[in-house]
């Protein structure tokens, strides 16, 4: 069993949902935290929540699309608590949106924030965590990584592609003490069908029925630091629908019928 008191833990997302209650958690744990999202006022709303000492946070306000900053940003997170253990991949956004009338720049941005920040940010901490001999890599996926599903072409794409880039990762940095978990959530009740682009560019600034009475990011953020302590390579988190993810495997005439008739919303 992992011992998180004093683990250096990087959370991007932090400033809403899944990232925010993740956060609340840890601290209970008594970790040390680095809080990323765009809002540093949100960052701050959630920094005084969790009531940490100025010693075991700090509030890193960034632009997942900026990828370029990565290593600048790591470098910052070094300075102040000298090294990185965990780095939990969660800040991103959904998408509702036709792929037939989605412009290609919309996927790029879909892409560059829900995968390749992903990658960047992780490249630039496995250093430090090659040198500690331990790292702990988490990367929030959906069972969107699992299979494709209505208005969600690119961003499905995004954490399909996660899965590839993670699981190979995973082999090749598990010589070094470096471990990582992929969490596919199914529908949790959040912001994020708030927050997804729709094919203008503008957010959707729906909540979707399904989320409406969704687990609890609360719930679903017990259930990730359960995964991480008890050293898990994946889990699924959610309610019935993620059943899907079973049904797609053993059963996947049933599957075909079953996710046409699924609504997008
Ligand atoms: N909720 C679900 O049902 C569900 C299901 C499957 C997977 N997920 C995944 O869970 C993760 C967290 O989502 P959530 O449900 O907690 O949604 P959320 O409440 O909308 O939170 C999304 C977080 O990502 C941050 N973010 C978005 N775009 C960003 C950018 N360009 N740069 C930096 N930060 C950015 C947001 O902060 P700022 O706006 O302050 O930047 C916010 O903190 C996402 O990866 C999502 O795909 C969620």
């Amino acid at each position: 069993m992992i011992d998180l008191k004093d683990k250096v833990i990087w959370i991007t997302g932090a400033s809403s949902g899944i990232g925010e209650a993740l956060c609340v958690e840890f601290s209970k744990h008594n970790a040390r935290l680095i809080l990323s999202a765009r809002r540093e006022e949100e960052l701050k709303r959630v920094a005084s929540l969790i009531n940490l000492p100025d010693l075991d946070i700090m509030i890193l306000p960034f632009d997942l699309s900026d990828t370029k900053s990565a290593s600048g940003l790591a470098a910052q997170i070094i300075n102040k608590f000298g090294r990185i253990d965990m780095l939990i991949n969660n800040g991103g956004y959904s998408q509702r949106a036709e792929a037939i009338d989605t412009p290609v720049e919309i996927d790029r941005q879909l892409m560059e924030v829900n995968y390749f920040s992903y990658v960047a940010l992780t490249k630039a901490v496995l250093p430090y965590m090659k040198r500690q001999k331990y790292g702990h890599i988490i990367v929030i996926s959906s069972i969107a990584g699992k299979f494709g599903f209505y208005l969600r072409s690119s961003y499905s794409a995004a954490k399909h592609a996660l899965h590839g880039f993670f699981e190979s990762l995973r082999l090749e940095t598990e010589k070094f003490g470096i471990k990582t978990l992929i969490v596919c959530p199914g529908k949790i009740k959040t912001n994020v069908s708030l927050n997804a682009i729709t094919a203008s560019g503008l957010p959707h600034n729906k909540m979707d029925k399904s989320h409406e009475n969704a687990m609890s990011s609360e719930e679903c953020a017990k259930i990730i630091i359960k995964a991480i302590l008890t050293n898990k390579e994946e889990v699924n988190i959610g309610g019935k629908e993620i059943l899907m993810v079973k049904i797609k495997q053993y059963f996947p005439k049933l599957f075909r019928k079953l996710i046409r008739k699924q609504s997008p919303y």
